[in-house]
């Protein structure tokens, strides 16, 4: 699994390696969380907010150890209780997603986290632009990308998870990538925004993956200000099979 957010790939890996204490911590910020009153839960966040973009600089992120447990709980805390839980960084690298209005936020998941934790069990994890992946891949790969999202109105600009940019050019980098593995024979599924939401005629997709399927699916898109549109997108889907 390749990402270039250093706090995912962090999160994957601990969940690897010690779901447990990473429960126990959880469980500790869901008791806590939970028993405050609005005005206490807002200074609790954003006491921790800050907390939490101070002590990225004390985090050795290249080298496991076992203060990465309690870092993870705090995304996964920031996560669960941030407005639509957005994971969205400034260009500075600090976590900046405003507190949600949630009323009682699952900040511990603990099924879906042993879940994880048992399917990542033989993963490679690692911080690395997509691009690499080819330096890595095995022969007859399935290989599955799951890119930002092209923004599919000039309104939603999201497509920053990280201080990386991900534009058209990356997308069409993205598509090249996707050409290469298909002629070394792997098998290939890649997701995205479907433009046609807001603009039936842009083929951006179709073109840049003209030789592939593309498939549209129902999506619930739980990353949309508009609670009304959530029911009622589409995503792409492109394979090579
Ligand atoms: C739609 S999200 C997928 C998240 C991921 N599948 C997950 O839920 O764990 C897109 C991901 O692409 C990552 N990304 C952005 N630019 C990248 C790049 N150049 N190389 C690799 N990953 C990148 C972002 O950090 C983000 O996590």
């Amino acid at each position: 699994m390749y990402d270039i957010n250093d706090e995912l790939i962090l999160a994957y890996k601990v969940i690897q390696r010690d779901v447990f204490k990473l429960i126990e911590f959880l469980y500790r910020y869901e008791k806590q969380y939970k028993k405050l009153n609005e005005e206490k839960r807002k200074e609790y966040y954003y006491e921790l907010r800050e907390n939490y973009n101070l002590q990225r600089f004390n985090i050795d992120y290249n080298k496991y150890s076992e203060n990465w447990i309690p870092r993870v709980a705090q995304t996964i805390f920031l996560n669960k209780t941030c407005f639509n839980g957005l994971f969205r960084f400034n260009s500075k690298g600090g976590f900046n997603s405003p507190m949600g209005r949630y009323k009682n936020p699952k900040i511990l998941d603990e099924p879906n986290l042993l879940n994880v934790s048992k399917l990542l069990e033989i993963a490679t994890i690692k911080k690395a632009d997509f691009k690499e992946v080819k330096n890595d891949i095995k022969n007859n790969s399935f290989v599955y990308f799951d890119p930002p999202y092209r923004p599919i109105s000039k309104t939603s600009s999201f497509t920053s998870y990280s201080k990386f940019n991900f534009l058209d050019d990356e997308q069409l980098q993205l598509a090249s990538l996707f050409y290469e593995l298909d002629q070394q024979g792997h098998k290939l599924m890649l997701s995205n925004s479907d433009p046609k939401n807001t603009d039936p005629d842009d083929d951006f997709f179709e073109t840049i993956y003209a030789n592939y399927n593309i498939i549209r699916v129902d999506a619930k898109r739980s990353i949309n200000s508009n609670a009304n549109k959530r029911n009622s997108i589409k995503e792409i889907v492109v394979t090579n099979y």
